[in-house]
């Protein structure tokens, strides 16, 4: 299938490592000029050297930009608006907040998730959608968790923040779809990345078990028997962002395996 995304402008937030590098890597291969961010200017350049090793294709632009800060969103944006005239694939990408027990988060805590996992959701649409309606029939992609279907155990933060964005995106879908602009929602199950070792690790350490066990009895509860790989993610992201996708927005899609057993 030819998914159109060849000199396309693509802005993945969140991109130095795991799902977010994954849809920056299966943009560029598809031709894009794909734009990247993270917290640490350093760790983003070394993800574009990689990026650029693995794909044979340059980064257009590696930035340092910590999306809970409205400035620093506000700056990447700016960065972009210099070098592009519009933006066609916003990826809405942040790191997970921690986990643990309910009662153990204050509310510095509740307000650092909001700002990273939902907050800065709502300001990356407002601030890049002059250049979202200037590229006229914009996609967006926001990454979300399973946990929109079926919370998760020991993570409150997320699962409260998620549920904000499965809202923010369903109304920005319905609003923005005249324009032409289609949003939707991402929801990784469990992706083999860092954070979902740093999950499984505090979840062997409350436990007193290994990381592996606990791995492998995560792995026995999703029907497809294995975590999923970024690339796997990135694949489905990918054509969500292109122009072979035409007619799907509002929608909430769980990679996952079959990990849900919702509807
Ligand atoms: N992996 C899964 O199975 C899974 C499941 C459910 C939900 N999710 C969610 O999906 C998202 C991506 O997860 P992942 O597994 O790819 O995580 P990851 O491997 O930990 O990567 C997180 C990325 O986000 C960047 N980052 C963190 N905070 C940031 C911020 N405030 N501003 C800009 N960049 C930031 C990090 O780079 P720097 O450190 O360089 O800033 C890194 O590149 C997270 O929100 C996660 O909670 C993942």
């Amino acid at each position: 299938m030819e998914l159109g995304l060849h000199d396309k402008v693509c802005v993945v937030t969140a991109a130095s490592k795991g799902i977010g590098y994954a849809i920056a890597a299966e943009l560029l291969r598809e031709g894009a000029y794909v734009v990247i961010c993270s917290r640490d200017r350093e760790r983003i350049a070394r993800a574009a050297a990689t990026l650029e090793a693995e794909t044979g294709r340059p980064v257009a632009l590696a930035l340092e930009a910590d999306v809970s800060q409205r400035e620093a969103i506000q700056r990447l944006v700016a960065e972009v608006e210099r070098r592009f005239d519009r933006v066609h694939a916003l990826v809405l990408n942040a790191g997970g907040p921690p986990s643990g027990p309910f009662a153990s988060f204050s509310d510095e805590a509740w307000e650092q998730a909001f700002r990273t996992n939902l907050l800065s959701a709502v300001r990356l649409v407002r601030e890049f959608l002059p250049l979202l309606r200037r590229a006229g029939g914009a996609r967006i992609v926001a990454v979300a968790s399973s946990s929109v279907k079926e919370p998760i155990p020991g993570l409150a933060l997320s699962n409260v923040m998620r549920a904000g964005v499965q809202g923010l995106m369903k109304t920005l879908a319905v609003e923005l779809g005249p324009e032409g602009i289609l949003v939707n929602t991402l929801c990784p199950g469990r992706i083999a990345t860092d954070r979902l070792r740093e999950l499984d690790e505090a979840r062997a350490a409350r436990e007193g078990r290994s990381r592996e066990a606990v791995q492998r009895e995560m792995e026995g509860a999703i029907p497809l028997g294995r975590y999923g790989t970024p690339g796997e993610f990135a694949r489905v992201a990918a054509f969500l962002l292109s122009e072979a996708n035409t007619y799907v927005t509002g929608q909430t899609l769980l990679i996952d395996g079959g990990l849900v057993k919702a509807f």
